[in-house]
């Protein structure tokens, strides 16, 4: 994980390493420092108070010597060494002269360190980056280019990497890297930008370029060279932006959250928009696989993290139901560790909202090399994943900063389902006529998000009775279980309470234990072909005592009657009911993570990009 940010050139490069950093917290928000060629040679200042750390750093910048030359900064997601001054980034040599930061996990940096101490080099972090910038020392003393002694750094270090560094003898020039955890190098005329992800420089840039795997770029003011891992040069990609910067700010909101859970309808009507053909056909344009390759596949494999993962869930649902393969869903981090059974007649779903997972993507290039096809749902154009996969489905959702996911869920979610039906249509699982029913009700899905999040109100009001509790149970059937994993996970993340979500059938085999007198139970319980199954599940839990809270369809007062409280959604087809049943979850976490005082889109301890195992 970890965001890094890199400039040169600019008559302002403060406020674009602040902006970038602010931009990239999403990825991590432990500590955050910068280094700036400053004409006395680097300045380095670092804070280490987790969601502080950027404030802390905008008065210290304050105080910068003079003007600056290039500059670097970083934003931390611990893994190695406790979040602490001395382990923020970046990280200096012994001259002083060297500054890097780093993103990604240094496998053999113990190793490495060990040897670089017996050389006399004093390491004074508990990070495994450190090493970075002692081992660019140690090349630099052997009369390497700054930009050949990141290369043979690079060559060995195990593990994933991407990172800047930079040099006081050539106060102009960034050294950018790339093994795994993403980087982008962008420019302008005159200016040289560096950055994890695109959301850091939307609005400065004229145009971006992703360093692929092994390269390493060298930027100067409106300058970049790029050298593959044979030292030869090579000519980076060229990213496609279609983001624009409103959609990286907060546009009247409180925070990014509750922006970007309004902008749902936006999210699906975007993510559906050119797919639905009017004859109830599906277009897929960005497919990379083709339809017969498809009707041969005999088993899906999908594979996610978080809330991904529960998307998946649903559409193993929906696949089954419709297209009548044979699916499995992994947690992306546990799949290539059981030896699944992969081959050309295997279709691997990956499904990641940045496109960039660690997990995902190593779960995806295993399947590839047992040449299974890969097809990749992301929301990031020309991601790691996306540029790997044999296809790729975007969601178009929209830049989300918000470590919670919201809109891309439920993009990722219509996307899956339309998938479902395009698979459906190719093996000739359903009729026409049937798809395009189904296509039809989708169309309505955008507004009836809307509808939903009418309701915002009343949601809020129920978190309000609610903010006591210490502990919350959610309970489905069917998709609708998904849905209560996706409810415990959002609560659990902004708000640090106990949250356990569970298929309500498999309640009664444990959980129902912990049931005391007021624990407050979840159901989703709209009409679904369980629902009547649902119901007894909660009555079960209303015997011994729970405050019971039903998610039901706007005019269903039989389902109404049942519960304490009811959280009302408009109704759908039961596989789409997801999409609308997540929603009032969302605003029930948001509000009670509020009425606590947590900050909702920098919830402690994660980051929205993982990029580590
Ligand atoms: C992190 C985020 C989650 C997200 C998960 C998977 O844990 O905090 O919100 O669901 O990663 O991320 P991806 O980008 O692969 O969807």
């Amino acid at each position: 994980m970890c965001g890094i940010i890199g400039v040169t050139g600019s008559p302002d490069s403060i406020t674009v390493l602040l902006d970038g950093l602010a931009r990239l917290e999403y990825r991590g928000y432990d500590s955050a420092g910068v280094a700036l060629q400053v004409p006395s040679g680097l300045w380095i200042e670092r804070s280490a108070r987790g969601t502080e750390s950027l404030s802390d750093l905008v008065a210290a910048l304050d105080r910068a010597p003079g003007p600056c030359g290039a500059g670097i900064g970083h934003t931390r997601w611990a893994t190695h060494g406790r979040p602490s001054e001395v382990n923020a980034h970046p990280h200096r040599d012994c001259t002083g002269t060297v500054a890097v930061v780093h993103n990604g996990i240094i496998e053999n940096h113990f190793e490495l360190a060990a040897e670089l101490s017996a050389s006399g080099h004093e390491l004074v972090s508990d990070t495994d980056s450190e090493v970075l910038a002692h081992l660019i020392e140690a090349s630099l003393a052997d009369g390497k280019a700054l930009v050949d002694a990141v290369r043979a750094c690079v060559r060995s270090v195990r593990g994933s990497l991407a990172m800047v560094a930079v040099h006081s003898a050539d106060p102009a020039l960034l050294v950018a890297a790339r093994r795994v955890s993403p980087l982008i190098v962008a420019t302008t005329d005159r200016i040289g930008f560096v950055a994890s992800d695109v959301p850091a420089l939307l609005g400065r840039a004229d145009v971006m370029y992703v360093l692929e795997d092994g390269q390493v770029a060298e930027v100067r003011p409106g300058e970049i060279r790029v050298v593959g891992a044979d030292g030869e040069i090579s000519v980076p990609v060229e990213l496609k932006v279609d983001w624009d910067l409103t959609a990286a700010q907060k546009g009247g909101f409180d925070n990014f959250m509750l922006k970007e859970i309004h902008e749902q309808p936006a999210a699906v009507a975007d993510t559906l928009m050119g797919r639905l053909s009017p004859g109830g056909t599906v277009l897929l344009d960005e497919m990379r696989i083709d339809d017969d390759e498809l009707r041969e596949v005999e088993k899906v494999f999908i594979v996610a993290c978080g809330s991904s993962y529960h998307a998946g869930l649903v559409a193993k649902y929906a696949m089954e139901h419709w297209a009548r393969m044979a699916v499995e869903i992994d947690i992306a981090s546990e799949f290539r560790y059981r030896d699944p059974i992969l081959d050309s007649r295997t279709l691997v779903v990956g499904v990641s909202q940045s496109g960039e997972t660690l997990d995902t993507l190593q779960a995806i290039r295993y399947a590839r090399r047992w040449n299974a096809k890969v097809l990749v749902v992301t929301n990031v154009v020309d991601s790691s994943m996306a540029r790997e996969a044999d296809g790729v489905f975007y969601t178009r959702a929209g830049p989300e900063i918000g470590v919670a996911a919201t809109k891309t869920f439920l993009a990722q979610l219509v996307a899956l389902e339309t998938l479902s039906l395009y698979l459906a249509g190719l093996r000739g699982t359903l009729y026409p006529a049937e798809i395009s029913d189904l296509l039809d009700s989708m169309q309505e899905l955008p507004a009836k998000v809307a509808s939903a999040l009418g309701r915002s109100e009343e949601v809020f009001n129920l978190a309000a009775a609610y903010a006591a509790s210490a502990e919350f149970f959610f309970i489905g059937r069917h998709v609708g279980y998904p849905v209560a994993l996706e409810g415990a996970l959002k609560l659990k993340e902004i708000s640090y309470l106990h949250a356990e979500g569970y298929p309500a059938g498999e309640l009664k085999h444990g959980p129902i234990a912990l049931l005391e007198e007021g624990s407050i139970v979840v159901g989703i319980a709209t009409r679904t072909r369980l629902w009547e199954k649902m119901m007894a599940n909660v009555a079960e839990v209303r015997a011994r005592g729970a405050v019971v809270v039903l998610v039901a369809n706007e005019g269903d007062e039989e389902t109404g009657s049942v519960g304490d409280a009811t959280l009302w959604v408009p109704s759908t087809h039961p596989l789409f009911a997801p999409v609308l049943d997540v929603i009032p979850l969302q605003l029930f976490a948001y509000a009670l993570a509020r009425a606590r005082g947590n900050d909702v889109d920098r919830p402690r301890n994660l980051a929205k990009t993982v990029t580590v195992e």
